[in-house]
């Protein structure tokens, strides 16, 4: 059997194994959610190439001086480095850009 797995899907399911941990889709824990965090950056970055390039880049090797949530890092401590690869980060940017979490997440 072949896994026949749509872009979006590969993007679902690096998210969910990848990020989830920290960023629930709707609600705050120990950092932002999701949804926080794709309303902020779609003030900064409306354009889907932008947002995936801005988020990919930064995930990769995030920083204060470049965090466009600051608020966000006084409350929570800068987000760990993980060792993403771009490639990578750059689906899951893309299936957050996608993804509307307020409605996926009532499916739940
Ligand atoms: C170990 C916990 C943890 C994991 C895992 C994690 N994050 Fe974060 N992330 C944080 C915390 C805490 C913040 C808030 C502070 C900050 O902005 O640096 C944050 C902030 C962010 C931001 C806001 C950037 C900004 O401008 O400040 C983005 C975007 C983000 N995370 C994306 C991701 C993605 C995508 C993944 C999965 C590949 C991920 N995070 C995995 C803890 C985590």
């Amino acid at each position: 059997m072949s896994l026949n797995l749509s872009a979006s899907d590969y993007g679902s399911l690096l998210f969910h194994g990848n990020c989830i941990a920290c960023h629930i889709e709707t609600k705050a824990v120990s950092a932002p959610s999701i949804m926080q965090i794709k309303e902020k950056y779609l003030i900064s970055f409306p354009k889907k190439e932008d947002f995936v390039a801005y988020m990919s880049e930064w995930v990769q090797n995030p920083k204060e001086e470049t965090s466009i949530m600051l608020e966000a890092v006084k409350r929570y401590e800068l987000m760990p480095y993980l060792h993403y690869d771009l490639q990578s980060l750059k689906e899951i940017s893309t299936y957050i850009y996608e993804t509307d979490f307020a409605k996926e997440h009532k499916g739940h």
